[in-house]
């Protein structure tokens, strides 16, 4: 299964500032831990910037024309190379930011799920996660958390099939 794993504000879309996550959430970055682990992340050269350490438990596929090598995983110089790779792989796949790499992913075919926390802060910032349309994206299930003052909700949603034309 390919999917999508992004936290964004809500309603602005915001994911991303000066090249960091414009808030700091343990238990989100806990549920992120918990559903990607075991599977690949696929992520742009700038959100690897931003962590810099691999992450136990899942592998680093990489996206970028300027980095020529990964010693912490897999590097790619073009999406259509990453995904004929992934296409020979049995692990979940999660796209995994930033935003350019969301903006390729949705529009993917194999991409069919969408994990999207939207979280209710009021931020500045300088990306953001795509617009998504209602009708393709589908809420299947949903759960609300909270710490400290700052509220979010997990929304699992599932591609539509496209109406026949
Ligand atoms: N809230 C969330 O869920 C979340 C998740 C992840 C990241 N973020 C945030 O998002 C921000 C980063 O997003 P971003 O859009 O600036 O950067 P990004 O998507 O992380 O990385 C962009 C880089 O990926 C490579 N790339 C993208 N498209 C490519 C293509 N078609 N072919 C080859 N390489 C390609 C390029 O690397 P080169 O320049 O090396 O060629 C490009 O500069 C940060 O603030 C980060 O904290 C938020």
């Amino acid at each position: 299964m390919w999917s999508i794993v992004a936290a964004a504000a809500y309603p602005s879309r915001v994911i991303g500032r000066s090249g960091k996550l414009p808030w700091r959430i343990s238990l989100e970055l806990r549920l992120f831990r918990e559903l990607t682990w075991g599977g690949i992340l696929v992520m742009g050269r700038r959100t690897w910037e931003s962590i810099t350490s691999p992450l136990p438990g899942r592998e680093i596929w990489l996206l970028s024309r300027q980095m020529t090598e990964f010693p912490h995983g897999r590097i790619f110089a073009t999406p259509s190379e990453l995904v004929k790779a992934l296409a020979n792989q049995s692990k979940p796949v999660f796209f995994a930011g930033g935003e350019m790499i969301f903006r390729w992913a949705i529009g993917i075919p194999e991409v069919q799920r969408l994990y999207l926390t939207w979280i209710f802060i009021h931020t500045e910032g300088d990306t953001t996660f795509p617009a998504i349309s209602e009708e393709e994206w589908q809420p299947y299930a949903w759960e609300y958390f909270y710490e400290g003052c700052i509220s979010f909700t997990r929304v699992e949603y599932h591609r539509q099939k496209q109406a026949l034309q």
